[in-house]
């Protein structure tokens, strides 16, 4: 597996967390920034993960920003790209199983480190169940493959 990651200004402390996760679980990545004293904009990192996500030169893309939630929006406007914002390691699992999600995105103002190593542990290495949740998915991508 092979896996981008980037922060804003407002993640940086939770990017260098994943960072050593990715690294104590021996996962290829690449850390997209911010290189950032200052403040910068999500969607400057957000996009350019998903986008390399949707064009499967990584497999999984994690975001993180002092909510999530700018980082989620802008990954999800990505055709392909199913993020989920997590706080909390049930939602971790469940997102992979049921919504085969390619981005995960937290926020360094909601959860501090310990929580968002377990919860990027979590949503790494738990599998997609498929069954009847691929039905679900996969009018989310006939809308995508319609509409956008
Ligand atoms: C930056 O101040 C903040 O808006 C950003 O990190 C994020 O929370 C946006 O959703």
């Amino acid at each position: 597996m092979k896996v981008a990651v980037a922060s804003d200004h407002g993640g940086i402390n939770i990017r260098k967390e994943i960072i050593s996760l990715l690294e104590e679980l021996n996962i290829e990545y690449e850390d997209m920034g911010c290189e950032c004293e200052t403040s910068v904009d999500y969607p400057d990192y957000a996009l350019p993960v998903a986008t390399k996500v949707a064009a499967g030169e990584f497999d999984r893309g994690i975001l993180i920003c002092g909510t999530g939630i700018g980082m989620s929006i802008a990954a999800n406007k990505v055709k392909g790209i199913r993020c989920a914002l997590v706080h909390d390691m049930f939602s971790a699992q469940a997102t992979r199983e049921h919504n085969d999600t390619n981005v995960l995105a937290m926020g360094e103002r909601v959860i501090g480190p310990g929580l968002a190593r377990e919860i990027a542990k979590i949503w790494l290495t738990t599998e997609y169940q498929g069954g009847r949740h691929a039905t679900r998915v996969g009018k989310i991508s006939e809308y995508e493959k319609e509409n956008l």
